[in-house]
């Protein structure tokens, strides 16, 4: 028996994304098969949370280890490599697209991940709502929607009220790690984290790609179209 509240929960967002205020992301693809529903109610690693509490980490994931957020982690592929390569590592990998959400959670039932929680919120209200202050260890925010037309420039999720939000939720000397192929979009992220004052970006400009950073889906159609990745490595001061 598939349980029908877990269902409407994953379908809520849509009801919410109708709401006029500007979203950083746009909803594709919302109907679930009942293939995927009964995936979804079989892995259990589909968080269903309460907005008026907040998430506690050590009994989420039943350990004490570091958790890691992932916001907009697309088909999940990238996800759950770090993840399988980092199991002392808790991961909350947090999305809105409903088919990507059904993809991690398929590799997490084939690679019997244990450490990632997956849930479909927009981050930005998750953050405010559910994630207690100075609790994250890291926040990994790859390829973020480049929302290239100047137009869509206030859709870009990464803007110094919300870098404040993640600085706000990271632990001391925690870190945000973000990619991008959209040059002017990394120019802009580079300004924007300048005007947090509680995060500095210690290499002054664009960091190294690191080693445990596999490539993600939407990385890989921006290096076949020649584009350059831009690699931005923040850290909480202390
Ligand atoms: C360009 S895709 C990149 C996906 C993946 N990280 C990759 O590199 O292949 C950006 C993703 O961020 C998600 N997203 C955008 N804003 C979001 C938000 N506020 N909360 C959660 N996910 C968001 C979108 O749904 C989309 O799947």
């Amino acid at each position: 028996m598939i349980d029908s509240t877990l269902i409407e929960r994953i379908m809520e967002i849509e009801a919410k994304s109708e709401r006029r205020e500007i979203k950083s992301y746009a909803i594709r693809g919302n109907v679930l098969s009942e293939n995927e529903k009964e995936l979804i109610a079989k892995e259990r690693k589909y968080l269903v949370f309460n907005e008026s509490e907040k998430l506690d980490f050590s009994s989420l994931f039943e350990n004490s280890n570091d958790t890691v957020i992932e916001i907009g982690f697309g088909s999940g592929d990238a996800t759950a490599e770090i993840a399988l390569n980092n199991p002392n590592t808790n991961y909350l990998a947090v999305e809105v697209y409903l088919h990507g959400i059904v993809n991690l959670l398929r590799l997490i039932g084939d690679g019997k991940i244990e450490n990632i929680r997956v849930i479909r919120w927009d981050a930005s209200e998750l953050l405010k709502t559910a994630i207690p202050d100075s609790s994250v260890s890291g926040f990994h925010i790859f390829f973020p929607d480049p929302w290239p037309k100047k137009r869509h420039h206030k859709r870009r999720l990464l803007k110094s009220d919300f870098l404040a939000l993640l600085s706000c939720k990271l632990k001391e000397d925690g870190y945000i790690y973000i990619a991008t192929d959209w040059h002017d979009y990394a120019n802009s992220i580079l300004e924007e984290a300048e005007r947090v004052e509680t995060l500095k970006n210690e290499s002054s400009s664009f960091s190294e790609r690191s080693s445990w950073r596999p490539i993600t889906r939407f990385e890989k159609k921006g290096l076949e179209s020649g584009n350059n990745i831009f690699e931005i490595v923040l850290k909480k001061r202390r």
